[in-house]
């Protein structure tokens, strides 16, 4: 199975930006056989749009509403987006869950619609610090995957990350240990859910210089990256990591 490196860049990278960084990323990227996935903030989807057609690399949100279109201020449209060409959405980050108060009903919701529309929702999962220090990893991971499949259908594609908040921003990377013992609980919950096929991403300070350990490890199907990833050089090599063996 392929790889997935998928960059999330947050509220980073203006549309001019966005078309700087592909003029510079696509050249570099040819060869490589691994699916990459760009995740820019909305006000960029048009100019990711635009500068991927017809390229192997795909592109998606970083949020979309449950809904098509309606009174919803402020959000953005799954419909749109797939208008647009792209055909990802991330679904619960931790920064929508802990900063902007997205409840597991809302996830449902849209890991449901996202798959009705035939496009791939990744859902972010993962424990703060003091659940990990409480003994409730595996307890958040299972709650949190439960909570937000519960409407999912497990014939259609869909993406996990798991994504410790605690090493997400920090420059504190989940041990190997801790990743493996993380993904493997992970698969085993999805496999008993009906979803044995879902990839599993890692994310969390992933890094040029330990990309290609982590890929190593089994059930990492790929990474989420943060912030290596709005460098072309950085994200370059992470998206090489699986090769470079
Ligand atoms: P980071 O972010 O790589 O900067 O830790 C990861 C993420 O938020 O998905």
């Amino acid at each position: 199975m392929r790889k997935i490196f998928a960059a999330n860049w947050k509220l980073h990278k203006n549309p001019t930006e966005t078309r700087r960084f592909f003029g510079e990323f696509l050249p570099r990227i040819e060869g490589v056989l691994d699916q990459v996935v760009i995740f820019p903030p909305a006000t960029s989807w048009e100019a990711c749009g635009a500068t991927l057609m017809n390229r192997d690399i795909q592109w998606g949100a970083q949020n979309v509403w449950s809904q098509a279109q309606g009174a919803y201020t402020g959000e953005s449209s799954a419909t749109v987006l797939r208008e647009l060409g792209g055909r990802w959405a991330l679904v619960g980050h931790s920064e929508r869950r802990h900063l902007f108060g997205e409840n597991d009903a809302w996830l449902a919701d849209k890991v449901a619609f996202l798959q009705s529309l035939d496009l791939t929702p990744v859902l972010c999962i993962g424990e703060t610090l003091s659940q990990r220090e409480a003994g409730k990893t595996d307890q958040i991971n299972r709650d949190q995957l439960r909570a937000g499949l519960a409407k999912a259908d497990s014939k259609k594609p869909l993406v996990v990350a798991y994504e410790p908040v605690w090493a997400i921003g920090t420059g504190q990377v989940a041990t190997p240990e801790q990743v493996a013992t993380a993904h493997a609980f992970v698969h085993r919950t999805l496999v008993e859910m009906g979803f044995a096929q879902a990839p599993i991403l890692y994310g969390g300070s992933v890094k040029a210089d330990n990309a290609s350990a982590l890929i190593k490890i089994p059930h990492v199907d790929g990474f989420l990256v943060g912030g290596a990833s709005l460098e072309v050089a950085s994200f370059e090599q992470i998206c090489r990591s699986n090769a470079a063996g």
